[in-house]
C-alpha cells in the first residue's frame, strides 16, 4: 500500500444532488426541541468521566436551564452508568415534565438490560442506534445494506415488543433511532433504513418516533448537510410519523452553522451539549445556538441568564475549560481592547441612554452582557493599545465620573503610560486608583482650609461675589480675600493676591460638574480646565458634598498639578 502524499490522500465529500432546494429561503422563528447529551456523549469524552455526585449536579443544572429531554447515559454499558440511572429514578431527581433518554446499541442483551435500568421512570426516550455509513459498512461490519437494516429492524421489533407492557404499566415511553454516521450514508439508503425502522416501531403521526440524524463526524460544509436533510425529509415515506432530530459534531468547527442550516432544512429537534463538550472536537454547543436565537429576537426557551454559574459548574464537574473567547461565555467576550471599538461602544451606550430606544443598539456588542448575567464593568479593560476614550469610558461606566471630552487625552495618556510600565492591561479598579492618585489625592502645594462666599446679584446687572478664606501654602496658613463676577473669578483673584506664593498667570478655560453617588452618599465632582502661564492645558478635579468647595478644590488641583509638572521638568 502506498498512501498518496499530504492532502491528496483524502476523498472529497460527494454532495447529494438536489433540485430547487427550499432551505435557503427559510428563517429560524422558533426554538427546536432541545435534548442535552452532556451526560452521555459529553461524559464519554472526558478524561475522567463524571462521578455520581457530579452527574447529579450537572443534571439539576440542565433542568434549571429548562432542558426537557436529557440523555443521562448508556446504562447497559457499565455498572456505574446503570447505578447513576437508578439513582436518578429512585432518588426522585427527575421532574415530571422532564424526559430522560437512554442510549443503547441495537443489540439484544443490551436492550434487555436497558429496559431493566429504566424501570419506575415516568418519561423515557429509548434511543437505539447502529452505524449505516458506506465506510463503516465496508471497514467495520463488512456487511451489505440489507444486513445493516436487519440489525436495526430486529432491534426495533424487540424494543416495540418489550415496550408494550411497560407502556401499559404507565410509563410514557417513546423511541428514538439514530442511523449513526448518517452524514456518510447514501441518502436513499438512509431513507430506506429509517422508513423500515418507523414501520417496525409502528410509528404514527400521533405516536411519532424521533429520527436522530447524526453528523457523527463532521465531514462536509453546512450547506451540503442541509441539502442532505432536505432531500431525506422529502423522500421519507410518512414523514409526519417522525420528529427529525440533529446531532451535530464539530470536526470542521462548523457544528453551529450545520445545526442552524439543518433547522432551516426542516429539523425540529437538536441534541447538543453545554459549551460543546463531546467526542473529539465536541458536540454542537447548546449555549451558542440558544443565544444566537436570542440575539435574533427568537426565544430559545432555555435560560442562560447566569452563564458564569453554569460555566463554573461545567468546569468543576467536567474538569474542562471554557475558552476565553468562547461565544457568550468566555472570559474575554465582553472586553474590547481596541480604542476605536471602545469609542464606538461608548457612543452606542450614550445613544441608547439619550434616545431612550428600547432596542439593543451598541456596536461591537452583539448582545447585552446583562442578558447572560455579565456586567458592563469588565467590558473595557485598558492596555497600551487602547485609545484615549477607553479610560474615560471605564470611569463613566464603572464609577460614574463623566470626564469632559478635553480631558480624555490627558487621562488616556496617564493610563497608557502605566499600562506600558506594568506591561499588561489595567482593570477598572486600577484605572480608578490612577485617577485618584493623579487628581483627587494629588500632592497639595496649595490647600483650601476654609472658605465662605458673599454675593449680591440684581436683575439686569453683573453679579458680585466675594471670597473669604484660608489657604494652606507650604507650612503656613494664609488669609485670602478676592472679589469677582462669580465664585471662580473671586477665588482666582484671591489666589493672585496671596501674601506669599501668589498664583498668577493661569487662565480659566472650562468647567464641568455632576453628582456622583456611592451607596447612599452623593457628592459633587467638578472638573476644571486651565491654561498655565506657559499656555499649556492643565486639568484639575475636586470632589465635595458642597458644590462650591468641589470647584475650588478642582482649581487648586489643577494648579498643584501644574506646579508638580514644573518641578519634574
Ligand atoms: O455521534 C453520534 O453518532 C452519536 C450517536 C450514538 C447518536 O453519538
Ligand atoms: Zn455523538
Amino acid at each position: 500500500m502506498q498512501l498518496k502524499p499530504g492532502y491528496q490522500k483524502y476523498i472529497p465529500f460527494q454532495p447529494q444532488p438536489i433540485q430547487d432546494r427550499l432551505w435557503p429561503n427559510q428563517t429560524i422563528t422558533k426554538a427546536p426541541i432541545w435534548c442535552s447529551v452532556d451526560l452521555r456523549d459529553g461524559n464519554q469524552a472526558l478524561i475522567d468521566p463524571m462521578n455520581l455526585q457530579e452527574k447529579l449536579e450537572y443534571f439539576h443544572t440542565l433542568v434549571d436551564i429548562g432542558v426537557k429531554e436529557i440523555e443521562i447515559g448508556f446504562p447497559s454499558a457499565s455498572e456505574t452508568e446503570y447505578e447513576i440511572c437508578r439513582e436518578l429514578i429512585e432518588g426522585g431527581h427527575i421532574p415530571d415534565d422532564v424526559t430522560i433518554q437512554v442510549l443503547v446499541q441495537a443489540r439484544e442483551h443490551l436492550i434487555r438490560k436497558t429496559f431493566e435500568a429504566i424501570q419506575g421512570a415516568k418519561n423515557v426516550i429509548l434511543h437505539f442506534y447502529n452505524s449505516t455509513s458506506t465506510l463503516q459498512r465496508k471497514v467495520v461490519f463488512n456487511m451489505d445494506c440489507d444486513g445493516i437494516t436487519k440489525i436495526a429492524t430486529d432491534a426495533a421489533d424487540l424494543i416495540y415488543g418489550m415496550a408494550q407492557p411497560v407502556i401499559a404499566g404507565g410509563m410514557n415511553l417513546r423511541f428514538q433511532y439514530s442511523p449513526e454516521s448518517f452524514m456518510g450514508t447514501e441518502m436513499d439508503y438512509a431513507v430506506e433504513i429509517c422508513a423500515a425502522v418507523l414501520d417496525h416501531l409502528h410509528a404514527t403521526a400521533d405516536n411519532r418516533v424521533i429520527l436522530n440524524l447524526p453528523t457523527t463526524v463532521e465531514n462536509c460544509m453546512p450547506n451540503q448537510l442541509a441539502d442532505m436533510l432536505e432531500y431525506f425529509i422529502r423522500k421519507l415515506p410518512g414523514r409526519e410519523r417522525a420528529i427529525i432530530s440533529l446531532h451535530p459534531h464539530n470536526d470542521r468547527g462548523t457544528g453551529v452553522a450545520t445545526t442552524e442550516l439543518g433547522l432551516l432544512a426542516g429539523a425540529e429537534r437538536v441534541e447538543a451539549t453545554l459549551f460543546g463538550n463531546g467526542e473529539r472536537t465536541g458536540n454542537v454547543d447548546m449555549v451558542t445556538l440558544a443565544m444566537n436565537m436570542w440575539t435574533q429576537g427568537v426565544d430559545p426557551r432555555l435560560d442562560f441568564h447566569n452563564i458564569n454559574e453554569i460555566r463554573e459548574m461545567y468546569e468543576r464537574c467536567t474538569k474542562m475549560k471554557v475558552g476565553e473567547r468562547h461565544p457568550y461565555a468566555g472570559e474575554l467576550v465582553f472586553t474590547a481592547f481596541s480604542g476605536s471599538h471602545q469609542d464606538a461602544i461608548n457612543k452606542g451606550v450614550r445613544y441608547m441612554q439619550e434616545s431612550s430606544t428600547d432596542m439593543w443598539e451598541v456596536p461591537y456588542l452583539p448582545i447585552d452582557p446583562a442578558d447572560v448575567g455579565r456586567e458592563y464593568e469588565p467590558i473595557i479593560r485598558i492596555n497600551s493599545q487602547s485609545g484615549k476614550g477607553g479610560a474615560a469610558f471605564v470611569m463613566q461606566q464603572s464609577f460614574g465620573y463623566d470626564l469632559p471630552k478635553a480631558m480624555h487625552a490627558e487621562f488616556g495618556t496617564i493610563v497608557q503610560r502605566e499600562s506600558d510600565r506594568v506591561g499588561k492591561e489595567l482593570k477598572a479598579q486600577q484605572i480608578f486608583d490612577l485617577f485618584d492618585r493623579e487628581y483627587l489625592s494629588t500632592p497639595k502645594t496649595y490647600q483650601l482650609e476654609r472658605h465662605s462666599f458673599q454675593e449680591d446679584a440684581r436683575h439686569g446687572t453683573a453679579s458680585w461675589v466675594a471670597f473669604e478664606g484660608e489657604i494652606g501654602y507650604q507650612d503656613k496658613v494664609m488669609s485670602a480675600h478676592g472679589e469677582g463676577n462669580g465664585p471662580i473669578d473671586a477665588f482666582f483673584n484671591a489666589l493672585g493676591d496671596l501674601p506669599e506664593g501668589p498664583v498668577k498667570g493661569y487662565q480659566f478655560v472650562d468647567y464641568k460638574e455632576h453628582a456622583v453617588s456611592s451607596g447612599s452618599d452623593t457628592q459633587a465632582v467638578c472638573y476644571i480646565h486651565l491654561k498655565d502661564p506657559e499656555n499649556r492645558d492643565v486639568f484639575g478635579v475636586g470632589k465635595s458634598h458642597n458644590i462650591n468647595r468641589a470647584s475650588l478644590r478642582a482649581i487648586l488641583c489643577a494648579i498643584n498639578r501644574s506646579l508638580l509638572r514644573e518641578q519634574m521638568s
